[in-house]
């Protein structure tokens, strides 16, 4: 594959904010159909845990996901990151293919415990190496690197001292931040802090699917709370060190009534399951208050002696950009008398609902629409942050056959969410951006290998990359910079 060259280099900055989106706009000769604004980011995602392997070399420490794979029944078949795509040795091989793709952006995710291999004390050295080559390797290649900071892989001694039920971890984390700051800050723009906190607090310490696999209502609060506070802990160290763009990527998904529950303005539902995944996050980072029905749960679940005078100040820091990674809706009906959901401490008397229709690998619902309302509802809501799409993608069950991977169902989930962007970003949403998750197959969390990803399939015995034939389509649709006239989804 030859690089693809269009507006869409490597100097495409998420701070310009686009132009009006357009439609039916004819480039090269051809018909094309949603064209996106002049400066639209394109790019894809990846974590660290779940590509890069080597989980031992170069001085690396432990971390709670090398702990918990390691746990009888906790993953898939026993998988662990230990290998992972060996994105460790291969990282320059994958940059030139993102390069070959077309993209602008690429959103990698540090990990800690190579950086300060216990959490704290003496920097590492060897563990930054790697990250400064791959940020020059991607800069060398017109790629703009979008790190974070922290993609669930806490170093496994910090978790021995509490993990993140402990204040002390917030703090750790802002000291970890400045770290990288000095050695990359010279060539990173956009810091992006945390990763889905609600799924690190509530899947880690609440229904104990994901490391470190604590099961505690009152932990998973208190770790949400910390982890808010290392990003704001983390953001102004990170400021003061002279970021020019801070981020926080947040789990968000329009939360839908069924059934009695429909239309769903008045169901508790609803509103309960909302504040959990959305308002608890959204509203004290963007608003410095906390929602006071999601205080009200937490209280009634160990309490808030957690939560100390200032905090909120704190939280509440100068934030340029939401990342948004959205997969699919969340639907729910009232059920007197339901147990609830250990992820969701709260949500007695509730239900979780899959209506029926198409869903991927993953058994998650496929609905573009979510990411349209989801997108203006923020921008009603929020209308002075940006907005960047971090995450959105399908697993499905690949194969490559005669050297190729025809995923056409990948395609269209992706078509169907870029279309529904658009329409967002026609409505006045500020969205700058769109990376999908991911740009290899790898290490699905508690699924292991099973779960594909990847716009680049990865033969995991010889780590062999294929693009897929989404990561064709994809690279067509950067290089026009939108869609094709007819959609190839769903919508
Ligand atoms: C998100 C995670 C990412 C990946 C996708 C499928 O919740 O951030 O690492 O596992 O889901």
């Amino acid at each position: 594959m030859s690089a693809t060259t269009s507006a869409h280099s490597g100097e495409a900055s998420a701070t310009a904010g686009p132009g009006p989106a357009t439609r039916d706009r004819t480039s090269g000769g051809g018909e094309t159909g949603p064209a996106f604004p002049d400066g639209f980011v394109w790019g894809a995602a990846t974590a660290a845990y779940q590509i890069e392997g080597a989980w031992d070399e170069d001085g690396r420490g432990p971390s709670i996901w090398d702990s918990f794979s390691r746990l009888p029944g906790k993953v898939a078949d026993g998988h662990t990151g230990d290998v992972a795509c060996d994105h460790y040795h291969r990282y320059a091989e994958d940059v030139r293919l993102m390069a070959d793709l077309g993209l602008a952006a690429y959103r990698f995710s540090i990990a800690w415990p190579r950086v300060l291999p216990t959490g704290s004390g003496p920097v590492n050295p060897r563990g930054l190496d790697f990250y400064d080559r791959l940020v020059d390797e991607l800069l060398a290649h017109g790629l703009t690197p979008y790190p974070t900071l922290y993609h669930w892989d806490l170093p496994q001694l910090l978790e021995d001292t509490g993990g993140w039920t402990s204040r002390d971890v917030a703090y750790r984390f802002a000291d970890y931040a400045v770290a990288v700051h000095d050695r990359l800050g010279d060539r990173i723009r956009t810091w992006t802090t945390l990763n889905e906190p609600w799924v690190a607090a509530f899947l880690g310490y609440g229904s104990g699917v994901h490391a470190p696999g604590r099961q505690s209502p009152a932990a998973a609060f208190r770790a949400a709370h910390h982890l808010l506070l290392g990003h704001g802990l983390a953001a102004s160290a990170l400021r003061t060190a002279g970021a020019a763009e801070i981020a926080l990527t947040l789990n968000l998904a329009p939360v839908i009534g069924t059934g009695a529950c429909e239309p769903h303005e008045t169901c508790a539902a609803v509103s309960t399951v909302d504040g959990l995944l959305n308002r608890q996050f959204l509203e004290p980072v963007l608003r410095g208050r906390h929602p006071l029905d999601v205080l009200e749960i937490v209280a009634r679940h160990g309490g808030l002696d957690h939560v100390e005078d200032g905090d909120l100040e704190i939280i509440h820091q100068p934030l340029d950009l939401l990342g948004i990674n959205y997969y699919s809706p969340s639907f729910v009906y009232c059920a007197p008398g339901a147990p609830g959901d250990l992820a969701y401490p709260g949500s007695e008397g509730i239900r979780f609902d899959r209506p029926a229709g198409p869903t991927t690998a993953m058994d998650w619902p496929i609905a573009p629409s979510g990411l349209e309302s989801l997108l203006l509802r923020l921008s009603r809501d929020y209308p002075e942050v940006g907005l960047l799409v971090t995450e959105n993608g399908a697993a499905f069950d690949d194969d490559v056959r005669d050297g190729q991977v025809a995923d056409t169902e990948r395609i269209g989930y992706l078509d169907g969410h870029l279309r529904a962007a658009h329409a967002a970003i026609s409505a006045g949403a500020d969205l700058r951006g769109y990376l999908v998750w991911s740009l290899l197959d790898n290490f699905e969390w508690a699924y292991g290998y099973h779960k594909r990803f990847g716009i680049v399939y990865v033969d995991f015995a010889t780590q062999r990359r294929v693009p897929k034939e989404s990561a064709l389509w994809y690279r067509e649709v950067i290089s026009r910079n939108g869609l094709s006239y007819g959609s190839q989804g769903d919508r």
